[in-house]
């Protein structure tokens, strides 16, 4: 059934008005942006010539990532969006996969490690490899495996719109939450 909804002419502003300057600053703004409650995730991808003989870098980089979110189910797309400061930015730019890790409430030094961490993060990480040869972390709430579909500059940071070539969850973990600045984990109210 298609849903046709045409709004009242005088909500519709013309396409020629731009948007307004802000009357805030960023502080104020990523404080308004904190109210809202996110999952947390870690998302890797493949470093190529990262690993150095038996050097201990590894062949991966990984970022902790709030901004995920689903788009669409057939075709089955995720997407999240990335600093375009990110040391790791050229590799998820040029890699043809990656993999978005839900974490779960257990796994907080898993978050600070992919968010602060120097050095090789997998180096004290378990994962195994996936069909894609890319790192699951073990303990992931859920997973999936993407195509780096597209991407979109927006602003100070990149859009990335992966299609979902495989997934897979665990049932009875609780999740970890990010909100007001802090970690918490969900409770249940129905
Ligand atoms: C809870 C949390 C959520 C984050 N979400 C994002 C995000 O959605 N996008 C992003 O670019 N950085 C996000 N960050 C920051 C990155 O994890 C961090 O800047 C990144 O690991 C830098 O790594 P790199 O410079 O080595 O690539 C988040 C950090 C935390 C603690």
């Amino acid at each position: 059934m298609q849903f046709n909804y045409h709004p009242p002419m005088h909500q519709v502003p013309p396409p020629h008005i731009k948007a307004l300057s802000p009357d805030f600053e960023t502080p104020h703004f990523k404080q308004a942006l904190s109210r809202f409650a996110t999952g947390v995730t870690v998302i890797t991808t493949f470093a190529p010539g990262a690993h150095k003989g038996d050097s201990v870098s590894s062949s991966f980089v990984g970022i902790t990532a709030s901004s995920f979110n689903s788009v669409s189910l057939t075709p089955p797309l995720v997407l999240w969006s990335l600093g375009q400061s990110a040391s790791s930015a050229p590799l998820f730019h040029a890699g043809t996969h990656y993999v978005v890790n839900v974490l779960a409430a257990d796994q907080l030094d898993v978050c600070n490690r992919f968010a602060f961490g120097k050095g090789d993060r997998f180096a004290d990480t378990a994962y195994t490899l996936g069909a894609s040869g890319l790192p699951i972390l073990d303990g992931a709430l859920a997973w999936f495996e993407c195509h780096n579909r597209s991407r979109h500059e927006e602003g100070d940071h990149v859009i990335f719109v992966g299609e979902v070539e495989r997934c897979g969850f665990s049932d009875g973990s609780a999740p970890l939450v990010y909100q007001g600045g802090r970690f918490s984990t969900t409770v249940a109210l129905s």
